[in-house]
């Protein structure tokens, strides 16, 4: 059965060259709505047991931007002891809005059905972000999902009105790379991560 025109060469070449690139290496340039918008329905194509369709996305563009910004800036004021307050984060929080395109706040919806133990609903948001990330590269464009603690912070789950089942999988920054922008990534050989039984 062969369901698709893509390649193996492109499909191996995509998943390799997929690199996480981020707000500051970014233009700050808005990427046009109608891509975001595949990018999301892209995100609903992965899989997900029991067809529950975890996925929830808040999309955050243009003023909406920095109002995120400021919220988290508030939040990591609140959260962080006197002693560890840095200066440079709340500068990288703020100004990695305006570096971005779109800021999407990944949900996961967990719980609809009883039966699907709460890290499958999880699991299948990861894979939706994971074809995200794979889209952005195909358009030319950055991604970089972000966690931590003011992501998983109670206040930021409040903020965006989120019950007990929602879950808070990721931000991923959306942005136009600056030109010329070359990532290098290794990883260790597959081979060491592999016990083929036989
Ligand atoms: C669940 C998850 C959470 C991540 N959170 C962060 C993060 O908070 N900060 C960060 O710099 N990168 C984060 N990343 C991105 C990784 O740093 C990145 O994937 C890694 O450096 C490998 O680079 P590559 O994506 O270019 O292969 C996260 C990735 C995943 C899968």
């Amino acid at each position: 059965m062969k369901t698709t025109t893509i390649t193996p060469q492109q499909i191996n070449e995509l998943i390799k060259n997929r690199r996480t690139i981020y707000p500051h290496e970014c233009t700050g340039e808005k990427i046009d709505d109608k891509i975001i918008w595949q990018l999301l329905e892209n995100a609903t194509w992965s899989p997900n047991h029991g067809k529950v369709e975890p996925w929830q996305f808040f999309v955050f563009a243009d003023d909406k931007r920095k109002e995120l910004g400021n919220f988290l800036i508030k939040l990591y004021e609140k959260l962080t002891p006197k002693e560890e307050y840095n200066q440079k984060k709340v500068i990288k929080l703020r100004d990695r809005m305006s570096q971005s395109s779109h800021i999407v706040v990944v949900v996961a919806k967990t719980n609809q059905n009883p039966r699907i133990p709460e890290i499958e609903d999880i699991e299948a948001v990861a894979c939706g972000i994971q074809n995200m990330q794979l889209s952005a590269t195909v358009y030319g464009l950055a991604s970089y999902w972000g966690t931590g603690a003011l992501v998983y912070a109670e206040e930021t789950h409040v903020q965006l009105g989120l019950s007990e089942n929602e879950k808070i999988v990721g931000f991923l920054y959306l942005g136009v790379p600056k030109d010329g922008l070359i990532k290098e990534a290794t990883r260790k050989p597959v081979e060491e991560k592999v016990v083929w039984i036989k």
